[in-house]
């Protein structure tokens, strides 16, 4: 596997030019008026360029459109010779989010392109600080930068050739805007992160892989961990975690990363991030349908984003105890397999009907919900790519959130919102409680429709009196196809807005 290359994010002034020439130059277009950013720096003919292209309709500056034209007479006033316009839409639509995912545009429509040195300028928009702006853009260039082609030969003449991103602003010596992008540097390299142990095929990374992982991230980043291995996860009695390990030859492991600030004393609150971990899902003995199963190769990417969001609290220095708990399986069909009927006994003490193999995400989680308590977790945010029923619910443009708690609930919804990952709450409620109902255990893990709702319920029974917010993400962690902003696979959704949930 190849190494992941990084785009260098700078900052430079409007008037003096940037470190190194630029070979485009990139603005933000609206859809209404003002079209450019008032403050756009450009000489007479730039401008008039852009604006015969503007009033022909050419470029309507929507949002996730992205347009190259060639400037080879004038030039901009930072030397660029091309110059790239990205939609932003309306400018009652406008948010730091739909920046973002400019920025993000913007880098990979450059690359496509074969800019080596893009510089993007900042527009300024009313009501927005600068530094939140260069935050997103720097977010999204990074996030933009992101390729899964780690498995992929590239001819010389092949390469991706952008290796630098300017961001151009009023002030660029300005101390929060420094402050702004290294926050954005810290939070996107993290989500990358989390993005490529998803984008992982699933023979590459399992239960120890992903465990070992964990632990070198860990290591560069000053935070401790324990694993439990498959021996140990037994004695504790994680019997639900187990059942799910045992039909596959590699062995289940219960990762937990623990982020401890400075001047931190045990009696402080301690925040626990609970992720799915199973690092491949075939369905087990309740087999799958052989379409679309590569995808289950990411089904640990709440876990995933549970250790990526460590790493940026810690990197952040953030003033929070937080623990992050990974319950990693494999989930296979085997003679070793767990079979539909058999009965597990979780950790918490509660026995559980496994009336479909395939429901395996909420056995192992009750396992990681009962631990994070018993290390004394006061308040749990579990992610889990759980249920083909929450794509059904809501598709991929709203992460389902459940819980206990509306306090809770309001602030990770909040977090998610500033963080540009939309979650949208669903209902916990005994209502639905029949769904869980065995006849011969305390619990089910499946009793049809509507399962994202009944799957939440049961996790729920384990999270007891903790605040609780369950996000169900299977349908925001994975893009099945190639977006403007985005290449297919794997999006890190989960890691910012829990960062921005610890940052408060
Ligand atoms: N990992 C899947 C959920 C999933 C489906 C994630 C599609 C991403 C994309 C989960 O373990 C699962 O198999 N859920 C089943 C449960 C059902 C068979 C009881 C589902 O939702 O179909
Ligand atoms: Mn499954
Ligand atoms: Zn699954």
């Amino acid at each position: 596997m190849q190494p992941s290359k990084i785009l260098q994010v700078k900052l430079a002034g409007d008037h003096a030019p940037g470190v190194l020439p630029a070979d485009a130059t990139a603005f933000c277009v609206f859809t209404d008026e003002p079209r450019l950013p008032l403050g756009a720096n450009l000489d007479d003919a730039t401008r008039r360029t852009i604006e015969d292209l503007l009033r022909a309709g050419e470029f309507k500056g929507e949002a996730d459109d992205a347009a190259i034209i060639h400037t080879p007479d004038a030039g901009t006033p930072h030397g660029a010779r091309r110059v790239l316009l990205v939609g932003l839409g309306s400018h009652g639509d406008f948010c730091p989010a739909a920046l973002r995912r400019a920025a993000g545009v913007a880098v990979r429509r450059a690359r496509e392109a074969r800019v080596k040195h893009l510089q993007l300028m900042l527009p300024d928009v009313a009501e927005s600080n600068a530094s939140e702006l260069a935050r997103v853009v720097a977010e999204g260039a990074r996030l933009g930068f992101y390729e899964n082609d780690f498995y992929q030969q590239h001819d010389a003449d092949d390469q991706p050739t952008l290796e630098h991103f300017t961001l151009v602003a009023r002030a660029p010596g300005d101390h929060f805007l420094r402050v702004a992008l290294e926050r954005a540097r810290i939070v996107a390299e993290a989500a990358n992160w989390a993005r490529t142990l998803a984008d992982e095929p699933g023979a590459s990374l399992p239960p120890r892989e992903f465990a070992r992982r964990a632990a070198e991230m860990a290591a560069e980043f000053g935070l401790t961990v324990e694993t439990l291995e498959a021996g140990e996860i037994r004695e504790r009695g994680m019997g639900s975690l187990w059942g799910v390990g045992q039909g596959s030859d590699e062995p289940p492991a219960l990762i937990v990363v623990r982020y401890e600030p400075e001047g931190a004393s045990a009696d402080d609150e301690l925040w626990a991030f609970v992720g799915k971990g199973i690092t491949f899902d075939t369905g087990g003995i309740s087999l799958k349908p052989a379409q679309g199963m590569e995808e289950m190769k990411s089904d640990m990417a709440g876990g995933a984003a549970a250790l990526g969001a460590l790493r940026a609290v810690a990197e952040l220095k953030l003033k929070r105890r937080v623990v992050a708990v990974v319950p990693a399986a494999e989930n296979m069909p085997s003679g070793r397999a767990l079979k539909p009927g058999d009965i597990v006994r979780t950790l918490a003490g509660h026995t559980i009907e496994v009336v479909d193999t395939d429901a395996e995400g909420r056995l192992v989680l009750v396992d990681g919900i009962a631990y994070a308590r018993a290390l004394g977790a006061s308040r749990i945010v579990d992610l889990a790519t759980l249920t083909g029923s929450i794509i059904v619910a809501l598709g991929d443009h709203r992460t389902g959130l459940f819980s206990n708690d509306d306090e809770w609930a309001a602030r990770v919804a909040a977090a998610a919102a500033r963080a540009g990952e939309p979650a949208w709450r669903m209902p916990v409620s005994d209502d639905y409680k029949k769904k869980i109902e065995s006849p011969i255990a305390d619990f089910k893990n499946y009793g049809g429709r509507p399962d994202a709702i009944a799957a939440a319920l049961l996790l729920s029974k384990f999270a007891a009196d903790t605040p609780w917010v369950h996000l169900d993400i299977a349908a925001t962690s994975w893009h099945e196809e190639a977006q403007p902003h985005a290449p297919a696979g794997a999006t890190g959704t989960g890691v910012r807005t829990l960062v921005e949930l610890v940052r408060g």
